[in-house]
């Protein structure tokens, strides 16, 4: 089959022909339709690093084209979403429904005796993040794996497994909003326009999203954005404390770099949470007062993944879609093949794209 490897740090995706083990235990083999380009990738191919060569890719949809022995959960012909979120089902957290945290994350791997699941001229390749969607074909363990509805269109629901399950988890997961409780978004990029989603299914009563691209922040109002702040021009903490008067209960940072995550922690108000979630450079993180946090009573949270249980919450984002209560459709800017990841990350650069999406895999 053809896929798309990362053979090292900053040498792009290329477009090869390797061989995909045939699935054993509770592995499902996955005929890819649509493959999400998320930023988190570029990061691991451009400075995070990891084991090379891989097949990046984990927003991944696509029908469930066999299955190993073991499999209870999926069939063949169910349309499925993956997700990164490798759980064993078995530990502690992971049976108080908290997948996210689990303990034995490698349980939905292969044992190092196993042969690899993905080889090219013979030789092992890495699947990133335990999904490899930049690919014709994925081989998954089924606990990754949630059943969606037919009726779901390819693009839009493999934009659920990381984009969604991340933005608008981290606002009614992680942070819990409440309705009327007021939400800053910094960065309205593909992850972040679903926390403007998720603020507005949890009813939030302000909604500021801020971003240095008028044109997204154009689109952030169109996601259910109250008030929109360009802080390239205007200073978005001294903005928050406008709108809201006494400071934001939440602030979600989809950014992560230093200066930017530093002006989240200044737009608390008392009782305010600060979500962390991007990662801009390997150096990503604030410094907390102690002082100032105690006296106002505020908390610093890292988010993994929207603290998301995603066989609950994949199914739920599919209806809220097909309920015509959640915007997919306007995430999907620009549909491609294959061998066009490297300029499909290019495209994201600019402001008038907000998702890009393989969905030719010929
Ligand atoms: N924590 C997790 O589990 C998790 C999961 C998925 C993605 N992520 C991370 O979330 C981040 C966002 O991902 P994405 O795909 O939406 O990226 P993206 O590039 O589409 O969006 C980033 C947005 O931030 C804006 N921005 C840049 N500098 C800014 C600044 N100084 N102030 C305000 N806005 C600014 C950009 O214009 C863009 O709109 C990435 O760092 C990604 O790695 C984290
Ligand atoms: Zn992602
Ligand atoms: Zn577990």
């Amino acid at each position: 089959m053809k896929a798309s490897v990362t053979k090292g740090l900053g040498q792009g995706f290329t477009v090869e022909e390797v061989e995909l083990a045939a699935p054993a235990g509770h592995e499902v083999r996955v005929e890819v339709r649509a493959s999400g380009l998320c930023h988190s990738d570029l990061s691991v191919a451009t400075f995070i690093g990891g084991e090379f060569p891989v097949v990046l890719g984990h927003e991944v949809a696509g029908v469930v084209t066999g299955t190993g022995p073991e499999v209870t959960q999926v069939k063949v012909g169910d349309h499925v979403v993956g997700s990164l979120i490798q759980h064993c089902g078995a530990c502690v957290n992971c049976l108080g429904g908290r997948t996210h945290i689990c303990l034995r994350p490698e349980a939905t791997l292969r044992s190092p005796g196993q042969p690899p699941r993905i080889t090219w001229n013979g030789a092992p390749v890495a699947q990133g993040m335990a999904l490899g969607g930049f690919a014709q074909e994925a081989l998954v363990h089924e606990n990754q794996l949630a059943v969606v509805p037919d009726e779901m269109p390819w693009a839009q629901a493999a934009l659920i497994g990381c984009g969604v399950l991340t933005g608008a988890g981290a606002v009614l997961n992680s942070a819990d909003v409440r309705q009327g409780e007021s939400v800053v978004v910094i960065g309205a990029g593909g992850v972040g326009l679903n926390a403007v989603s998720g603020a507005r299914l949890a009813g939030a009563g302000t909604i500021i999203v801020t971003d240095i691209e008028d044109a997204k922040l154009e689109r952030a109002r169109a996601f259910g954005a109250t008030h929109v702040v360009n802080s390239r021009t205007t200073d978005p903490v001294e903005a928050v404390h406008d709108i809201t008067g006494t400071g934001a209960d939440h602030v979600f940072d989809f950014v992560g770099v230093r200066p930017v995550t530093a002006q989240g922690m200044r737009m608390l108000g008392k009782g305010g949470g600060l979500y962390l979630i991007g990662v801009g450079s390997n150096d990503a993180g604030v410094d907390v007062s102690s002082l100032v946090a105690l006296s106002g009573s505020q908390k610093v949270q890292g988010v993994y993944m929207g603290s998301s249980n995603l066989k609950r919450d994949i199914p739920f984002y599919a209806a809220m879609y097909l309920q015509g209560r959640m915007n997919l459709d306007d995430l999907v800017s620009r549909e491609i093949r294959l061998d066009g990841i490297d300029a499909g990350y290019e495209a994201l650069k600019d402001g008038s794209t907000a998702r890009v999406v393989i969905t030719d895999f010929s």
